[in-house]
């Protein structure tokens, strides 16, 4: 599996990601046990990085990452965490919240970054992303407790979620070392990032950004989407040219072909399709085939 800087100066990844926004959602596979077997073969295909967030499964999903990795700590040494906070919605373990909000000042980054460290069992973040940008918090506070944090080596590396290029650049200002990327939905059922500046703004900065849904959230297998549906149409016919390809190893390909050097994060929570969707990382797709695929999601011609 290549291995991915996502800055000149800063971290590496692995450049296709285990997310697990969903690791939870299956009874079948979200036992510790279950989730063992799903690194296991993560760290098998040489995808060493993992993505998950506070907010995950209702809070959930870092403890039970946290708790199937005391059952093999030799598993946490072998992998690398991302993860993402600010986003707090009312739930069970906080009584006191009302409203569903984002929240980027600073006691609040520092205490989930702690939270996060104490959950995983981790003694650094390898990297923490604000998931949302908060609207009413100053970038400068925002700034100013990322760049404690790395102070402290609590936080290896910084970015963000979810951010325009603006905004982007706007947090830059006060940063004391470059955010390192910023995670976006990207895939062929949403291109925004193509045109709305982001891609443009990692190129133009030099660091890897991170898509999340590269699947379209699975709608890429649902027979009643029809970009899906059309998308499978397109990618079975190509994929001679790519030794027998699955739709969700071209779909990845076709994430990692942008300039901009996305990383690809995976949401499946099947060993199985976490081995089929690593081949993409060998997959080179030709210029034409990569606008098929776009002409297949849009359903038209590239204007
Ligand atoms: N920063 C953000 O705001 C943000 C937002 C959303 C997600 N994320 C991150 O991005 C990751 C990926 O997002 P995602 O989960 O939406 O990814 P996705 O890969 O676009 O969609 C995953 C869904 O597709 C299904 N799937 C995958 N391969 C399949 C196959 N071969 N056949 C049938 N179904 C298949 C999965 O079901 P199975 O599990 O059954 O395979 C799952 O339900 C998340 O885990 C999270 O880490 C970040």
């Amino acid at each position: 599996m290549t291995r991915h800087r996502f800055t000149p100066h800063g971290p590496e990844f692995s450049r296709l990601v285990l997310g697990t926004w969903r690791l939870l959602a299956d009874p079948a596979t979200c036992s510790p046990d279950g989730i063992r077997a799903l690194l296991r073969t993560a760290l098998e295909a040489g995808i060493t990085t993992v993505d998950t967030a506070e907010i995950y499964g209702l809070y959930r999903v870092e403890e039970a990452l946290g708790e199937a990795l005391r059952g093999d700590p030799s598993l946490r040494s072998r992998l690398e965490f991302i993860t993402k906070c600010g986003i707090l919605v009312p739930c069970a373990g906080a009584p006191g919240r009302r409203t569903a909000h984002y929240n980027a000042t600073a006691s609040q980054i520092v205490t989930s970054a702690e939270n996060s460290l104490r959950l995983l069992g981790v003694e650094a973040l390898d990297l923490l992303l604000i998931h949302r940008p908060d609207w009413l918090t100053p970038h400068e506070v925002t700034a100013g407790a990322l760049n404690q944090l790395l102070r402290d080596g609590k936080i290896k590396a910084a970015g963000v979620s979810n951010y325009s290029a603006s905004q982007f650049a706007a947090l830059s200002t006060f940063m004391d070392r470059p955010l390192v990327t910023n995670q976006l939905e990207f895939s062929p059922f949403c291109v925004t990032p193509i045109h709305d500046g982001t891609f443009d703004q990692a190129q133009q900065l030099g660091f890897a950004p991170m898509a999340w849904s590269p699947l379209g959230g699975g709608r890429l297998f649902d027979d009643h989407n029809q970009a899906g549906v059309r998308l499978r149409a397109a990618m079975t016919q190509m994929a001679t040219r790519y030794d027998g390809a699955t739709p969700d190893a071209l779909t990845h390909a076709w994430v990692l072909a942008h300039p901009a050097r996305p990383v690809s994060i995976l949401g499946t929570t099947k060993p199985e399709r976490v081995l089929s969707s690593a081949r993409a990382d060998t997959i080179t797709l030709e210029h034409q085939d990569w606008y098929a695929i776009w002409e297949a999601a849009h359903g038209h011609q590239v204007p």
